[in-house]
């Protein structure tokens, strides 16, 4: 077989593959097999440049070279639906439509799907461009970023019209928003407000290398062109289905208004089971003569219409904004509405989060304002109805300049969008807070001690600080609110317990701000015990790895502090570890001391999570993506080909489990 033979050979078997397991969910071969042969494919491309194919399955790894998009004219505008949330207005599009047409018509139901529209265009049954709905007239070219997309074929099968384009919906599936926004919760980055914004944003991305990392999906739904093989919608995404593409399984043609009905009400509650976010459903006149028939108005077509689910936004009244102090002393304004069912629960109150949020929607007191549950789970306020404003405007909602708890004056760092209430050590929730954050399970993880009992605790003076659970006795509390002698004894106990906790923990346990779980384990790491790190400056803390100069500048902030400090020597007299143990300090090297590691795959002699910490153990730092900072990738089985690829490109070390151990034994 000559080269060419061959490369041509692996692009279609990995077309194949990648529809088998991406559109279809039915793999014919293991991830191994799958991402040896990207590796033989991608080395022979290298080989022979001379081959080089933009509708290449290597494409769908993405690279770093991306430019900045060039707008393209749509051939056919992409225009919008006509949208309702009224039943009865679904009717008037029924009605509308049946006396239009004065003959029989078939509807077809289909799911709304929440992400960011896109039109992809295919000549002889290539992915020629992708392109954004931009204003409707032109968009963005996105197809670098588009190619990395696997449900989205980049050659077609089957017997497809010579030049079409479709239209669908890229999105990105609830797990892998959720798995993205915790990665950059780890990393302090801004979270996304919900799938739509973390799809189109991703789509935009410069690197189409992140983008390929980012798992997006695609649904499509509207096939276009001068040449389609059918008369009808429903069937035409059926054709284009057998093409490659990925069409929902949840369309449904029907007959009657009642049918429709019936579909609005059966997945306003199943699509809760879904992977991907839809917010309604659209309904389309399934005949392409007809839809023809009944045309456009300027902005949407006669001919279809989106339903969309009620509960996920509601119109209410604001009556005022109580503001609440967090643990850290953030302050967070909260609108307090009149009570409206919102996605199967009542909402009273919606996070208003800053003041930059108020300010940006010139809220009044009584206006009528939109509350959405969205993806996020606490309600939030997004837009005021100010038509329904009367010839009395409420007054205007100014954000507090002092502490609705202690009269601490606030401040706002710079650059920051929250404002805090500095009084730390005498602000009663900030007090409160602390305790609760103090006992957490994930800090010193005190049994049988909740927020509820902390409550009771320093309501009855028992407790002002965390230091005060260290000075209680079980006679102290047993008869408080119902408290019995073992519960009592209980709480005691684990009080007593947690003086074991490891430092790392204890760090995080006091709750200096910015200093979360990570940022505890490296600083527990880098100092013997807490004077150390009591006494350490500015500059001695920006230089340990993953420290910025903010989570530095508040932990000098926090041990300027003479109450603070006064706390700490206090825990260490009750016998918390602030400090190393011998033994764990043992475990620590420097053998990986400066190095950026990057772990992938699948391993057999420790958990990826072990070898987190065994990197960690010995000074190096794990890092998430590959860049040209990362010295070399821990790799087991099933290495992502996106990963390598990126990798070979940079030129970094590839080192199995045996050489790592061996490494750092
Ligand atoms: S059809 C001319 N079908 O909803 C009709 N749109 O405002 C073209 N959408 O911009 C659209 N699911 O981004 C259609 N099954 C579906 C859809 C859908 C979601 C989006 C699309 C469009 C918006 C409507």
């Amino acid at each position: 077989m000559t080269a060419k033979e061959k490369i041509d050979q692996l692009r279609a078997d990995l077309h194949r593959h990648n529809y088998n397991y991406y559109v279809l969910n039915a793999p014919e071969i293991s991830d191994k097999e799958f991402d040896s042969m990207m590796r033989d494919l991608q080395n022979l491309e290298k080989e022979y440049p001379e081959y080089q194919d933009n509708s290449s399955p290597t494409m769908r790894v993405g690279s770093d070279l991306n430019k900045n998009f060039t707008q393209v004219m749509h051939k056919y505008p992409m225009l919008s639906l006509g949208n309702t949330y009224s039943e009865n207005e679904v009717t008037d599009f029924y009605d509308r439509v049946k006396q239009s047409l004065n003959e029989d018509f078939e509807i077809c139901c289909e799911l709304k799907y929440d992400g960011t529209s896109i039109s992809l265009t295919y000549e002889n049954g290539k992915l020629v461009r992708a392109v954004t709905r931009g204003d409707g007239e032109k968009g963005d070219d996105v197809t670098d970023n588009v190619k990395t997309i696997r449900t989205i074929p980049l050659l077609l099968h089957g017997n497809y019209p010579k030049l079409f384009e479709i239209r669908g919906e890229i999105l990105m599936p609830w797990k892998s928003f959720e798995a993205l926004n915790n990665e950059r919760e780890a990393r302090e980055e801004t979270l996304f407000a919900n799938p739509r914004n973390a799809a189109s944003g991703t789509l935009k991305l410069q690197n189409s290398a992140v983008v390929a990392s980012r798992k997006l999906d695609a649904y499509l739904y509207y096939l276009l062109g001068e040449e389609l093989p059918c008369n009808g919608h429903y069937e035409n995404l059926q054709m284009a289905a057998s093409w490659g593409f990925k069409i929902s399984e949840h369309m449904k043609k029907v007959h009657s208004l009642e049918e429709i009905f019936e579909y609005i009400s059966f997945w306003d509650t199943e699509r809760k089971n879904l992977s991907v976010a839809t917010d309604g459903i659209v309904l389309k006149v399934n005949s392409l003569k007809q839809q023809k028939n009944l045309g456009f108005t300027a902005k949407s077509p006669r001919w279809a219409i989106a339903y969309k689910f009620q509960a996920e936004r509601a119109l209410t009244r604001l009556n005022k904004v109580t503001y609440q102090v967090g643990r850290t002393g953030t302050i967070t304004p909260v609108a307090n509405l009149d009570p409206v069912q919102l996605s199967g629960t009542v909402v009273k109150r919606a996070s208003l989060h800053n003041a930059d949020i108020i300010e940006g929607l010139d809220l009044h007191i009584g206006d009528m304002v939109y509350v959405e549950k969205g993806g996020e789970i606490i309600p939030k306020i997004t837009g005021v109805n100010k038509e329904a404003r009367g010839m009395l405007l409420g007054e205007k909602v100014k954000f507090i300049t002092h502490c609705p708890e202690c009269g601490s004056r606030l401040i706002r760092y710079e650059g920051e969008a929250a404002h805090y209430c500095p009084n730390e050590t005498a602000c009663p929730p900030q007090i409160k807070g602390k305790i609760e954050h103090f006992i957490c399970r994930k800090a010193m993880d005190i049994d049988g001690l909740g927020p509820e009992t902390v409550d009771t605790f320093y309501r009855l003076g028992l407790i002002k600080d965390a230091a005060d659970l260290y000075n209680l006795k079980a006679d102290d509390i047993k008869g408080l609110d119902r408290m019995g002698e073992k519960s009592a004894e209980n709480i005691i106990n684990g009080i007593t317990a947690s003086k074991e906790v490891p430092f790392e923990r204890v760090l995080f346990a006091l709750g200096i701000r910015f200093v979360g779980e990570t940022v505890a384990k490296r600083i527990a790491k880098s100092f013997i015990d807490i004077e150390e790190l009591a006494n350490a400056n500015l500059e001695v803390l920006i230089n340990i790895d993953e420290i910025g100069e903010k989570i530095a500048k508040s932990i000098v902030t926090y041990f300027c502090n003479p109450s603070n400090r006064k706390l700490v020597e206090r825990l260490k007299d009750a016998g918390l570890q602030l400090f190393q143990k011998e033994e764990d300090l043992n475990e620590y090297t420097d053998r990986l001391a400066g190095q950026s590691i990057v772990i992938s795959g699948v391993f057999t002699h420790h958990s990826r999570d072990e070898y987190k910490i065994l990197i960690e153990k010995n000074g190096g730092k794990n890092t998430g993506s590959i860049s040209a900072k990362t010295n070399f990738i821990l790799a087991g089985e099933n290495m992502g080909p996106a990963k390598l690829e990126k990798a070979r490109k940079l030129g970094i070390k590839i080192m199995n489990e045996d050489e790592f151990l061996a490494l750092i034994s």
